[in-house]
């Protein structure tokens, strides 16, 4: 298994353009998303409230059809609300044109999806570069981004090659460098390692959480809770709503949505990591949940964690050649 460099970090906006780096940078307030009317009616997502910080990731969880794909695409402009708020680094979604929607997706915005959707005609590099260039960045300055992107998911030997040539976990690294490529702020994750195997998805998950402990944002749409052991906090929705949530920050919003509290409210970098449970709560019982012992909830990419001996790993993922090598 190659190993993950850590990850760049995006580039600092220039003052005056960015909100304070304690401004969320998404913010769903009273999000709703119906589909169809009548008898067929689907009401996706009622009434959500979903506050996330710069290097938080949140992991979202919930039965199929609770409505977390539809989460994540409303928070990545991809489909609007019907009711509701969405703001990503305080600029309202729902307000901008379409033009004006995708520069901000293009610049602002990571998506992971299961479905990878890499351009079968384009390179590794030139899909990962893609997206760069549809920003106006130079295609030489896109090319070398992308094989840097390439390379911090340790797949830069593979940037002349189709996705044809490519395994399927060599195909998501890819997806994965094109959405991290940038100084993106936002990253979305839907279950984004479900092709892959044990190993190569706990290196997807310190991806993703080196790249919000660089300051991104990230939500991540997981069913295991290995997984979600990576993350601040866990969100679990039913029926389109939040039903239970842990690690919650402090912030008033962020608890609007929910129908439990936690007193470890604070946002500030000493708080008690979550700690996953060692069991999936599962598709029909997203019960009450609370962060652990006191123990470290996952390894943080800084400080490498001594694998075996680290109490609070996320369970399966320990098995990685790249374990205690790759910082
Ligand atoms: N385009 C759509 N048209 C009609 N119903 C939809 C559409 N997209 C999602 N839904 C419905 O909204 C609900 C939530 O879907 P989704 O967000 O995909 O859930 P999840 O990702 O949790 O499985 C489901 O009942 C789904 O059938
Ligand atoms: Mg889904």
């Amino acid at each position: 298994m190659t190993s993950i460099a850590p990850p760049r970090m995006p580039e600092p906006a220039p003052p005056g353009t960015s909100p304070p780096a304690s401004a969320p940078i998404l913010r769903m307030r009273g999000v709703t998303r119906v589909h169809g009317g009548g008898v067929t009616q689907v009401v996706a997502l009622r009434g959500l409230d979903l506050v996330v910080h710069p290097g938080e990731l949140v992991a979202v969880m919930g039965p199929s059809g609770s409505g977390k794909s539809t989460l994540l695409t409303l928070a990545g402009g991809l489909d609007l609300a019907t009711s509701g708020d969405v703001f990503v680094d305080g600029t309202a979604l729902g307000g901008l044109s379409a033009r004006a929607l995708a520069a901000l997706r293009r610049r602002s915005l990571g998506y992971v999806f299961q479905d990878l959707n890499l351009v079968p005609a384009l390179t590794a590099a030139e899909n990962v570069a893609l997206p760069r260039e549809l920003d106006g960045v130079a295609t030489r300055t896109a090319r070398r981004e992308a094989v840097a992107a390439l390379a911090d998911v340790g797949v830069a030997d593979l940037a002349d090659r189709f996705p044809d040539q490519m395994s399927g976990g060599q195909q998501q690294r890819v997806a994965i460098a094109r959405a991290l490529v940038g100084p993106r702020r936002l990253v979305l994750a839907d279950e984004p390692t479900g092709a892959l195997d044990s190993a190569t998805s706990g290196e997807v998950m310190r991806m993703l959480r080196a790249r919000c402990d660089a300051g991104a944002a990230g939500l991540l749409v997981t069913h295991e809770a290995r997984h979600a052991g990576w993350a601040d906090r866990v969100v679990f929705l039913r029926d389109g709503t939040v039903v239970d949530s842990t690690g919650e920050p402090s912030t008033p919003e962020s608890l609007l949505g929910s129908t439990s509290t936690h007193p470890h409210g604070s946002r500030s970098s000493d708080r008690p990591p979550f700690v996953p449970r060692r069991t999936n709560p599962g598709p029909s019982s997203p019960g009450p949940s609370s962060p652990g012992p006191s123990s470290p909830g996952r390894p943080s990419p800084g400080r490498p964690s001594p694998g075996a001996t680290d109490p609070g790993r996320p369970d399966g993922d320990s098995g990685s050649a790249t374990d205690g090598a790759d910082r």
